[in-house]
């Protein structure tokens, strides 16, 4: 079954994970909202950056001199509104810094946080039910490519994560499909392969929502994605755009993505 006869809008996300500092932060957010601005790069594209937290209301100064331009991002929260979490960021706290979208579920917090299936389809409610975007983040380990996993892995975590979702709120949901094997390596997923995932990852989509609601998701390509290779991923019908770490952090670099993002 096909369910990619359209595509839907690219949005392009920079994850700058744990980098940057203070005036770094403000200098990156402030130099891509302004390339995005100047060749009116938001009117076919939406841009996201996600900064650590503690950066990110110097980050929403810098964005908000070009309005519209681009979004503001969190690369994590907790599921509780407020309380004894010691440590932890809450959904409403994220939205009075002018978050609008929110990673879960990033290949870092599963694997290096350990962050188990409840908590992360916890923190997809708590997004969607705070009325922000959620980037729902999923991918295979090398070894489960290795042994044919692949669609089975991203099937799990895809179906786990949206489990308590309606077709209504799935409008905010984008998905990243970040091979874990390809974050960070150098070792970016062929064109082929990053299509043929995410295509079974839509078809997932479609199974659990039907045709329409499936094809309107969002499908990032994140691992390895550079200015020389976003062209050709996001060539590909069911690669809707990227989640950049290392090149997100060079603002004409990413600039670079997001244009051939723009195309
Ligand atoms: P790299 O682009 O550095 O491989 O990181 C990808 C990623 O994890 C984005 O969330």
């Amino acid at each position: 079954m096909s369910t990619s006869a359209s595509k839907p809008r690219s949005i392009v996300g920079g994850n700058w994970k744990m980098n940057t500092d203070k005036s770094s932060a403000f200098a990156l957010a402030r130099a891509v909202a302004q390339g995005v601005s100047q060749a009116h790069l938001h009117s076919r594209v939406d841009v996201a950056v996600f900064p650590p937290f503690p950066y990110l209301l110097p980050v929403a100064e810098a964005l908000a001199a070009f309005p519209g331009a681009v979004m503001l991002g969190a690369q994590d929260c907790y599921i509780a509104d407020k309380g004894a979490f010691t440590g932890e960021v809450s959904v409403p706290m994220l939205k009075d810094c002018g978050v609008q979208a929110v990673l879960v579920g990033h290949s870092e917090r599963r694997h290096v946080i350990h962050e188990g299936d409840d908590l992360i389809e916890a923190k997809v409610q708590a997004v969607l039910n705070a009325g922000l975007t959620c980037v729902l983040c999923v991918g295979e380990k090398l070894e489960q490519r290795e042994t044919g996993q692949t669609n089975t892995i991203n099937e799990r975590q895809v179906r786990n994560g949206l489990k308590h979702v309606s077709a209504d709120l799935l409008k905010r949901v984008v998905i990243a499909y970040e091979p874990v094997w390809a974050i960070g390596t150098g070792k970016t997923a062929t064109p082929a392969d990053a299509q043929s995932a995410q295509h079974a990852i839509r078809n997932v989509l479609a199974d659990m929502f039907g045709d329409q609601p499936a094809a309107a998701v969002r499908i990032q390509y994140g691992g390895s994605m550079n200015a020389a290779n976003a062209a050709s991923l996001m060539a590909e019908v069911d690669v809707n755009g990227g989640l950049i770490g290392g090149a997100s952090l060079k603002p004409e670099d990413f600039l670079a993505i997001i244009k051939a993002a723009a195309h």
